[in-house]
């Protein structure tokens, strides 16, 4: 499954891509609002600094406009991937950019027949949120389950991948894992948590304390 980073946080960006976990990213408006400064800018870096798959969200909800901000956020990189709304135009904006080699990904999907929809119009990804709808009572997991029973079924014609969306905790991530989802997107936050394990610390500080004594009869002593 590949790891995506749902932020437009350059920081974050820089510091998981050291650890060689990022397989792309995703933004959308609200994640650049929420680091103010200029969008160009930032769009513009991260583009750079990641090889892999940058999803870059249109603002426009008419086709045409979405076609002309589709390409100028390719101009970005090669490795834009332009984000529509799952709407009729978004759609129709959607099966032209692909059609003209511009890899998109449908955003704010919330049904399997949305996905379905998605995928005819040859989508490169869709972007179901899971987190939303767990937040409204539903179960987010359910409709990744049935995305993936749905691509299944017909292989051979759909290439879409799902991008497990607006994820919460870790445990998104597992299960994500375990139906077979192509790819999660996660806040840093998420990814944070996924890196560390109480047992871990207290394994490492014990072998540090080991160290210490073991020192005391060897004060020269280096690995
Ligand atoms: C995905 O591409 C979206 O940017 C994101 O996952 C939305 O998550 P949220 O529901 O936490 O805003």
């Amino acid at each position: 499954m590949k790891i995506f980073l749902d932020t437009a946080n350059l920081e974050s960006i820089r510091k998981f891509n050291d650890m060689g976990l990022l397989d792309g990213i995703t933004t959308n408006p609200s994640l650049l609002s929420k680091e103010g400064g200029n969008p160009k800018d930032a769009m513009a870096e991260i583009t750079k600094i990641i090889k892999g798959d940058v999803s870059l969200e249109v603002v426009s909800t008419d086709y045409s406009g979405m076609m002309e901000e589709g390409k100028r956020l390719r101009e970005y990189g090669k490795n834009v991937v332009v984000k529509v709304p799952m709407t009729p135009d978004g759609l129709k904006a959607c099966k032209s950019l692909s059609s003209q080699g511009i890899p998109v990904n449908v955003t704010l999907v919330f049904s399997p027949n949305q996905a379905l929809l998605a995928a005819k119009s040859g989508a490169k990804y869709v972007s179901p949120f899971i987190g939303r709808l767990d937040d409204i009572g539903q179960d987010g997991m359910h409709l990744i389950k049935e995305i993936k029973e749905i691509f299944s079924n017909y292989k051979d014609s759909f290439t879409t991948q799902i991008l497990v969306a607006s994820v919460r905790h870790p445990m998104h991530v597992v299960d994500a894992a375990k139906i077979g989802a192509d790819v999660v997107t996660l806040p840093p936050a998420v990814l944070e948590k996924m890196l560390s394990h109480p047992l871990t610390d207290i394994g490492l500080e014990n072998f540090l304390s080991d160290w210490e004594k073991l020192k005391k009869g060897n004060p020269d002593v280096k690995i």
